[in-house]
């Protein structure tokens, strides 16, 4: 048996997955093609890109598109966001009735167009409407049902015990909490002890009963919270590495970690965190997953204008870590097509020894994400 708490199967209500590490919802990103190469590094969990409640009523096209699910995808899951009890739990049945494995309610979302409107973030200012919506979304599917939220909307109103208890009262099978409140930017650092009050609560454990837990055989660990746990809690905010994800673990209690931006470019964060070793990435490894990665987004899109803009910032955020990547981070930009885009990454592994090793880099200073 694998010692490493991060390959230990855990519960979602019903749900059983394969691993503590998934990767979170992310809007314009979590496509087909992008989960299939995380899936197979080792995400247990995936999502699709998160869906407005409205957007899914009227049965929009684009939104339609996102709900799709490749052949291959054993598991997945599906994110809602919207402040109407109504419309939510019309969107959970509908989530239920295409098969989605468990569905996500998110209030964490930052984006003013979404916060404006009363939904992500913007929730966690009304506790009561927190609690219709959960109730709601409750009613409308047996299917594990979750909530992934921030600390508080403000520092000064910081309510993750209070959204938790309120996810628990619900019936919900699990909770994500990012370790930011909504006022606060990517440039502050994630509030560990932040989460661990809400991990605390989810778990039903007082701080003592925690470390008297910590400390226990991994194996029994698991025998204990599979009896008396109710939620299962994840933690998120700045997974960039394992020992990013270990130390999430260890300061915060959480039974397994999301990653967000740390999978963006570098999938392998899913093998490196399961496999408990860091990962040594070589250009020939790293050209092998480009190249599938191009591959999906043909097989989903067709090699069209679209999937090679679609595709660009991917290649982005993967052309980094390498000597030379500058230039070349310059042409993908002026290619349209898929095809072309190959050629690219072949031509410039030509240059390079085959079993050089990538540094390790992160998107998270990317200019491309602004939330
Ligand atoms: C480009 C982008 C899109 C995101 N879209 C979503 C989303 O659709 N749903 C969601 O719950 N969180 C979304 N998030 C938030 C992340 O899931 C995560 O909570 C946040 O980035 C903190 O984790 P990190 O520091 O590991 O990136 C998004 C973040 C980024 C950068």
């Amino acid at each position: 048996m694998n010692s490493n708490p991060f390959a230990l199967p855990i519960k979602i209500g019903t749900l059983e997955i394969p691993g503590r590490v998934i990767l979170a919802p992310l809007a314009g990103i979590t496509d087909i093609p992008f989960r299939r190469i995380c899936q197979e590094m080792g995400a247990a969990l995936t999502y699709i890109e998160m869906i407005s409640a409205v957007a899914l009523n009227y049965e929009n096209r684009r939104t339609l598109e996102m709900a799709r699910r490749h052949a291959s995808e054993k598991i997945l899951g599906a994110q809602l966001e919207g402040n109407d009890p109504v419309a939510i739990a019309r969107t959970v049945k509908t989530f239920d009735s295409m098969g989605f494995d468990t569905i996500d309610i998110n209030m964490g979302c930052p984006v003013r167009k979404v916060v404006n409107a009363g939904g992500g973030s913007s929730l966690l200012r009304y506790p009561d409407l927190i609690s219709r919506i959960l109730d709601a979304a409750r009613a409308a599917t047996t299917r594990p049902l979750s909530v992934k939220y921030r600390l508080g909307f403000t520092r000064e109103t910081v309510s993750v015990e209070d959204t938790t208890r309120r996810a628990q009262a619900a019936g919900l099978q699990m909770v994500t909490i990012h370790g930011r409140t909504r006022s606060e930017d990517y440039s502050k650092p994630v509030d560990l002890a932040g989460i661990k009050q809400g991990i605390l609560t989810a778990h039903n454990l007082s701080e003592q009963e925690q470390q008297q837990q910590q400390q226990q055989q991994q194996e029994q660990i698991q025998l204990l919270r599979h009896q008396q746990q109710p939620l299962t809690a994840f933690g998120n905010g700045n997974i960039f590495s394992l020992s990013d994800a270990q130390k999430m673990m260890q300061e915060t209690g959480c039974d397994g970690v999301m990653v967000s931006r740390g999978a963006l470019g570098n999938p392998w964060i899913f093998r490196e965190i399961t496999k408990g070793a860091p990962e040594q990435v070589t250009l020939e490894e790293w050209l092998k997953v480009v190249l599938r990665h191009l591959n999906y987004q043909e097989e989903t899109y067709g090699d069209t204008q679209t999937a090679a803009v679609l595709m660009r910032k991917h290649l982005l955020w993967y052309a980094k870590g390498f000597p030379g990547t500058k230039t070349l981070r310059c042409e993908i930009c002026k290619h349209n097509s898929l095809q072309e885009m190959r050629n690219l990454f072949r031509d410039f592994c030509k240059n390079h020894p085959a079993d050089l090793v990538r540094i390790h880099a992160t998107a998270h200073d990317d200019h491309y994400i602004s939330q």
